[in-house]
C-alpha cells in the first residue's frame, strides 16, 4: 500500500492560507494585549474570560499526551468529536466528487457531516455478528473513496471490531482509515493509539462525553500523524475550543482515579443489568456490550418505549436500524436508575 496524503488532501485546502488569528502571531512576553480587540476593562464574571483562549490548547494538550503517550502535535481537539468528524471530512473530501464508507449500523453523524457536505456517503453493512464485512469493503472501495469510518465499541450495537479486521484495511487501503473510540474506556481492548507509528493513514477519535463525564463541555480529541493534524487544523476555527473547557478539562484531568473508579462501576451495573433483563420474558437478545449500553432484542420495541417514555424512563429505540430491527438501546444508568427500569419492565403488558 501506496499511502500519498498529498493525494488525499482537498486542493482548495492545499492551496488555502488559513486565518492568522492575533493570539497565534503574537508568542512571547507581554504586558499590553491591545491586538485582539478583547475588552480590554474586564468581564463581568471573576476570570480572564475577556481574552481570546490558546488557539492551539497546548497546556491541555501536552497533559492529555502525556497521559495517553502521545505528543501534543499529534493531536487536534473539536467541540465534541462530532468537529472532528466535520473537519476531516471537509479536509480531505470533494464534494460531488469523493466518497466515504461507513458500516452501519453505526453512529449517525459520518453520515450526517458527509451530506451536509455533500459528500456521498456509501454503505457497507456489517455482518449480522455486527462486524466488518472485509470483502464487501473491498469491492465497495474506489478512487474516490477518501476515507473509511470504524466505530469501536460501535454504537449502537455495543460490540468491538475485531483489531485484525481493522489492521487488515489499514495495510491495503491507501485513504484514511477513522477509528472512532469514543467508547474505549469502557472496552477490555487496546487502542489504536499505540499504532500511530506503524499506519500514516490511522485516524483515531475519542471524546471526554463517555467515561470522562463531561458531555456538557464538548471536547474531542483527533489522534493522528502531525502531518494529517497539520492538514486539520489549517482548517479549524480558530478559537474552537472555549477557556472555560480548556480550564476545567485540565482539572479533570487530574482525578483520573476518580474516572476510573466510574468505569468500574459502570461496568459493574452493566453486568447487574444484562442479568436484570435476562430474567424478563419481553427480553429476547442481548448483545455483547464493551460500551456504556446495551443493545436488547425485545418484543415490542414501539410498544416498550412509549411504555417506557410514560413511565418517565427514556430509552433509545433503535427498531428502524438495519440489523436492530425490534432493538432498544439503553445506557447504563446508576444502580437506583437500573432497578427502576427494570422494575418498569416487569410491569409491561401486566
Ligand atoms: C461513537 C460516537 N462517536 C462520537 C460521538 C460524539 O461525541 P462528542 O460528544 O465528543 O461529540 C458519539 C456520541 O454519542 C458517539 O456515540
Amino acid at each position: 500500500m501506496n499511502f500519498d496524503l498529498n493525494r488525499l488532501v482537498r486542493e482548495n485546502i492545499k492551496n488555502l492560507k488559513p486565518y492568522s488569528s492575533a493570539r497565534s502571531e503574537f508568542s512571547g512576553k507581554a504586558s499590553v494585549f491591545l491586538d485582539a480587540n478583547e475588552n480590554s476593562f474586564g468581564s463581568p464574571l471573576t476570570k480572564w474570560y475577556n481574552r481570546y483562549p490558546d488557539p492551539q490548547q497546548w497546556e491541555l494538550k501536552k497533559k492529555i499526551g502525556s497521559i495517553k503517550n502521545v505528543v501534543a502535535e499529534q493531536m487536534l481537539l473539536g467541540n465534541g468529536s462530532d468537529e472532528c468528524i466535520d473537519l476531516l471530512i471537509r479536509a480531505f473530501c470533494n464534494p460531488n466528487e469523493d466518497n466515504i464508507i461507513i458500516c452501519p449500523p453505526t453512529y449517525g453523524m459520518y453520515e450526517v457531516y458527509a451530506h451536509i457536505n455533500n459528500v456521498e456517503v456509501k454503505e457497507v453493512p456489517l455482518l449480522t455478528n455486527f462486524q466488518l464485512n472485509l470483502e464487501g469493503l473491498e469491492a465497495a472501495i474506489d478512487a474516490a473513496t477518501k476515507m473509511i469510518f470504524f466505530c469501536s465499541p460501535n454504537n449502537p450495537t455495543g460490540n468491538s471490531l475485531e483489531r485484525e479486521d481493522i489492521e487488515t484495511v489499514l495495510n491495503n487501503f491507501d485513504g484514511l482509515v477513522v477509528v472512532d473510540e469514543a467508547y474505549i474506556n469502557y472496552s477490555r481492548r487496546r487502542s489504536f493509539i499505540a499504532d500511530l507509528k506503524d499506519y500514516p493513514n490511522l485516524v483515531i477519535m475519542q471524546t471526554f462525553s463517555k467515561a470522562w463525564g463531561l458531555a456538557a463541555l464538548r471536547l474531542g480529541i483527533t489522534f493522528a500523524s502531525i502531518e494529517i493534524i497539520n492538514v486539520l487544523n489549517k482548517i479549524k476555527p480558530p478559537y474552537n475550543i472555549n477557556q472555560a473547557t480548556q480550564e476545567l478539562v485540565l482539572k479533570a484531568l487530574d482525578n483520573l482515579e476518580d474516572v476510573n473508579v466510574m468505569i468500574k462501576e459502570t461496568i459493574g451495573e452493566r453486568e447487574a443489568l444484562i442479568k436484570g433483563l435476562r430474567a424478563l420474558d419481553l427480553v429476547e437478545n442481548i448483545f455483547p456490550s464493551d460500551a456504556n449500553f446495551i443493545l436488547v432484542k425485545v418484543d415490542d420495541a414501539n410498544g416498550i418505549y412509549a411504555y417506557l417514555k410514560e413511565a418517565g424512563i427514556i430509552v433509545r429505540n433503535r427498531s428502524n436500524v438495519l440489523l436492530c430491527e425490534d432493538c432498544v438501546r439503553i445506557t447504563v444508568g446508576t444502580p437506583e436508575q437500573n432497578k427502576q427500569l427494570i422494575e418498569a419492565l416487569k410491569l409491561f403488558n401486566s
